[in-house]
């Protein structure tokens, strides 16, 4: 355990934002919630000679640092991105390292990384094993290039919004063959309904897979979905914000002791009615909700964790240590391995 002497509001506030992001960036985070598979744009030059698309095209369809009209136009610009990354698996792996030793680099100390399996095959015409395999060797590689503790895992995305190819119960086949390979399972992308597949949901939390599920994210999709992935066994939530406008919904969540993996920057770009002066997650966390904090898409929303950080400082009043609170939430419900997450917290936390 690391004795911390922590900066106080009134001293970070005599700060410069440099100073101050410095102190951001040193200081050990977790990050739950990281969607791996989008994160090529930047690393665009590596498609070179593979793909039509220019940086300019990249910059005008996929990236989006700035309000747009609702989550739907957003996923349709991830549905871009494999147009750079098809038929070159080496993108995939290369975007992959690339991803987690920039979240290295951000003082991330505990990283869960999610995909899909079933966009990138789709969108890209590869296998589901060609992908595991790419991704995976991609993680391997950055773990070999960092020397610092580290820990990171992958959770498998299985997404009810798409079902051309491949059916939402093909994924969780897939996933359950591939089971041991993972730390959780998450359902991301188009907001589609989870009831029509709740018998799917139930062959996961009878084979006690981790389950973590976006929603509550923007209206309208409101509690009641934020509800059903509580129904269906969510032990943690992507987003989850729209609870604030539920008392008996926040109170569930802290009944059931359940994280929500807020993503601040990202609810800004998605959702025209958040205000960052305002944005729920002050609310969310007063009421005594465990939350914490993360970038969701960094390299299409162009956000790093200490700029997040230092957003809620300046428009929230969040200090230091209500980040120490939530990264050590954040470490108590993370799907790492036991044996990672008592590492993390004997060299970190
Ligand atoms: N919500 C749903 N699907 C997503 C998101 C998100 O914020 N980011 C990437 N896929
Ligand atoms: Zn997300």
């Amino acid at each position: 355990m690391m004795m911390a002497t922590y900066p106080t509001n009134a001293e970070l506030q005599k700060m410069g934002e440099w100073e101050r992001k410095a102190i951001w960036r040193k200081m050990p985070k977790m990050e739950l919630h990281l969607h791996g598979d989008i994160a090529c744009p930047i690393y665009s030059d590596y498609a070179s000679g593979d793909t039509a698309f220019t940086e300019q095209d990249i910059l005008q369809n996929i990236v989006c640092n700035y309000k747009i009209k609702d989550l739907v136009e957003f996923i349709d610009k991830t549905r871009m991105i494999c147009k750079i990354f098809s038929n070159n698996q080496k993108i995939l792996e290369r975007c992959t390292t690339e991803a987690i030793l920039a979240k290295h680099r951000e003082g991330v100390v505990g990283l869960e990384f999610r995909f899909s399996p079933a966009y990138l095959a789709e969108g890209c015409g590869y296998s589901f094993d060609e992908v595991l395999d790419s991704v995976f060797d991609g993680i391997e590689q950055a773990k070999q290039q960092i020397t610092t503790p580290f820990e990171v895992g992958a959770i498998y995305i299985g997404e009810v919004g798409i079902d051309d190819k491949f059916s939402f119960e093909d994924s969780v086949d897939y996933f359950l063959k591939n089971r041991e390979k993972f730390i959780g399972f998450d359902n991301a992308g188009y907001p589609a309904p989870f009831s029509p597949h709740a018998a799917q949901f139930k062959r996961l939390v009878d084979a006690g897979v981790n389950l973590t599920l976006h929603a509550g994210e923007t209206p309208p999709d409101c509690n009641d979905r934020l509800a059903t992935a509580l129904d269906l066994g969510a032990q943690r939530i992507g987003h989850g914000i729209e609870c604030v406008k539920s008392p008996e919904m926040m109170k569930r969540l802290i009944d059931q002791d359940v994280i929500l993996e807020v993503c601040p920057k990202s609810n800004w770009i998605t959702n025209p009615a958040i205000n960052m002066n305002d944005h729920p997650i002050r609310r969310i966390y007063d009421a005594g909700v465990k939350i914490c904090i993360n970038t969701d898409d960094p390299m299409m929303m162009t956000n790093s964790l200490h700029e997040e950080y230092d957003m809620l400082f300046t428009h929230l009043g969040f200090g230091y240590e209500d980040f120490v609170k939530m990264n050590t939430w954040a470490l108590e419900k993370s799907f790492l391995s036991r044996e990672a997450k008592i590492k993390l917290k004997e060299t970190y936390f």
